[in-house]
C-alpha cells in the first residue's frame, strides 16, 4: 500500500454482495442498450460502470466536493479528507467507458442540462435525507419519458422511503432489502 493512501482512506466498494447483487438483478431486467440515462451520485463510478455496460449513455452526477464541503451523504471517505482520491476512483474506473458524461455538479444544477422527456432512465443515489431525495425526484421525474423508469438506492432508509412513498408511491419492484426501489412512469 502506498504510505500516502493508508489502508483505512481507500473506500472499499460493494463489501457486501448482496447490496452489489440487487443491482445487477435490476440493471439486468430493467436497463436496455438504447436507453439514455442519468445517475445522480456516482462515487467511485462502480454502479456507473455497469449502468455504462448496458446502456448507451450515462449522465454521471456528483459534485465530488473539495476536502472540507461536505453534504448530507458524503461518504466516509469523502469525509476524511481524501475526496480527491474518490474522484479518482471514479475517473479510473469509468474512463474506459467512453459513452459516459461526467457532470462535477449537484444535482440541482444539472437537472436544469435536461429538456422534459429526455431520459429513459434516473438512478437516484445522491444525498439520502428525506428533503433531498424530495427534491431529487422533483427535479428529476419530468425528464423521464413515457414509459421511463425512475430508480434508486437505498429504499430501506425511513427518508428515502418516506420521499419515495410521497412523490411516487409504492414501487413496482424492490431488489434485496435496500437495493433500487423502482418505478415506471406511465
Ligand atoms: C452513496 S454514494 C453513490 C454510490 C454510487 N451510486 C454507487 O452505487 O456506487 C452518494 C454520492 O452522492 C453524492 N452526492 C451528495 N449530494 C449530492 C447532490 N446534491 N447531487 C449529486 N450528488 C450528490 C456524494 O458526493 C456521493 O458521491
Amino acid at each position: 500500500m502506498d504510505e500516502q493512501y493508508p489502508a483505512k482512506w481507500v473506500p472499499t466498494v460493494r463489501p457486501n454482495l448482496k447490496f452489489a447483487k440487487g443491482l445487477i438483478d435490476l440493471i439486468e431486467k430493467y436497463c436496455q442498450p438504447h436507453f439514455v440515462m442519468a445517475e445522480i451520485g456516482v462515487w467511485q463510478g462502480e454502479s456507473t460502470s455497469w449502468f455504462a455496460a448496458n446502456c448507451k449513455t450515462v449522465h454521471g452526477i456528483d459534485p465530488h466536493p473539495d476536502e472540507g464541503v461536505e453534504t448530507a451523504n458524503t461518504p466516509d471517505s469523502l469525509k476524511d479528507g481524501k475526496p480527491i482520491l474518490v474522484r479518482r476512483m471514479f475517473e479510473l474506473r469509468c474512463r474506459v467507458h467512453k459513452n459516459i458524461v461526467y457532470h462535477q455538479m449537484t444535482s440541482e444544477m444539472a437537472s436544469k442540462l435536461f429538456a422534459a422527456g429526455q431520459l429513459d432512465m434516473v438512478y437516484i443515489d445522491g444525498d439520502h435525507a428525506y428533503k433531498a431525495v424530495k427534491q431529487d425526484i422533483l427535479l428529476w421525474k419530468g425528464k423521464i419519458k413515457k414509459g421511463g423508469i425512475i430508480a434508486g438506492h437505498d429504499y430501506n432508509l425511513k427518508g428515502v422511503r418516506q420521499a419515495v412513498t410521497e412523490e411516487l408511491g409504492k414501487p413496482i419492484e424492490v431488489f434485496t432489502i435496500t437495493h433500487g426501489c423502482l418505478n415506471c412512469e406511465r
